[in-house]
């Protein structure tokens, strides 16, 4: 197995490319932590499906706004499983406003779910491995929207692109400790983020028209890169993005 014994933490565990990830690690042999703040439901299903395959898996309810929880979230993995091997900053938003209509409100809210936790979470998780002393890994679940504007999502853009600097500029700065920081930059992905495009049939036409293999991700598209990139067989990556999106950064009308 991949992944045997290690400790992976995932941020919005429970639902959407955060699921699927915790699932397919768990498959793999690592020991799971599913951090959520709604649907504590949703967590509960997901630890048994994990044990009834004969995985290992524990919930934390940490509001990854709070830095404080966010170390809550890390401690949690180090008292349950011994260690921290893996960090997936996974949980995400995206509010569909222009730069004219965002609000301050909105715009904090956003940036502290998609930004401020990857970044706090990142830190104690490095804070962590560098505590245990043998390196450690942060993987980012950003989107192709980290350097491919989006108009009329432009909060969530900006987002993106801070992640995008936090993987480079931190992967910079933790590389002597052995600690690596990778981004993984998905395009359309079938989740809940983007219902109002699936259920609406021209509107899913015209994306799918728009992705050059014609179909928007299944979340288990990401999660096998992140089993992979947590593997140890990608050990020399860092402060990088990889992109799986269908090809759809690379279309052109060709007009
Ligand atoms: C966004 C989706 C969008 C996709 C491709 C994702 O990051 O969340 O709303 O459809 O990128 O543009």
């Amino acid at each position: 197995m991949l992944l045997q014994g290690k400790t992976i933490v995932v941020t919005g565990g429970n639902s959407g490319i955060g699921e699927q990830i915790c699932l397919a690690a768990a498959a793999e042999g690592a020991n799971i932590v599913i951090d959520y703040v709604a649907h504590p439901e949703a967590t509960d299903a997901l630890i048994k499906k994990i044990e009834d395959a004969g995985g290992k898996a524990v919930g934390v309810d940490a509001d990854i706004t709070k830095a404080a929880d966010l170390q809550t979230m890390v401690q949690t993995a180090v008292d349950t499983f011994g260690r921290l091997d893996v960090l997936v900053n996974n949980a995400g938003m995206e509010d569909r406003k222009s730069l004219l209509e965002e609000t301050e409100e909105g715009y904090d809210r956003l940036m502290a779910v998609n930004m401020k936790s990857a970044f706090f979470a990142t830190q104690h998780a490095a804070k962590q491995f560098i505590a245990q002393g043998d390196g450690g890994l942060v993987l980012n679940i950003s989107s192709v929207h980290e350097d491919w504007p989006m108009p009329g999502n432009i909060a969530y853009c900006v987002s993106k692109g801070g992640m995008r600097m936090l993987a480079r500029t931190g992967g910079v700065e933790l590389g002597a400790h052995g600690i690596r920081i990778v981004n993984i930059a998905p395009g359309a992905v079938d989740t809940p983020i983007n219902t109002a495009t699936t259920t609406d049939p021209e509107k899913l036409k015209q994306l799918d028209a728009a992705i050059p293999l014609g179909r928007l991700a299944k979340p288990e598209e990401i999660a096998d890169v992140v089993v992979f990139l947590a593997s140890g067989k990608a050990g020399y990556m860092t402060a990088t993005t990889v992109t799986i999106d269908g090809g759809i950064t690379q279309g052109s009308v060709g007009l």
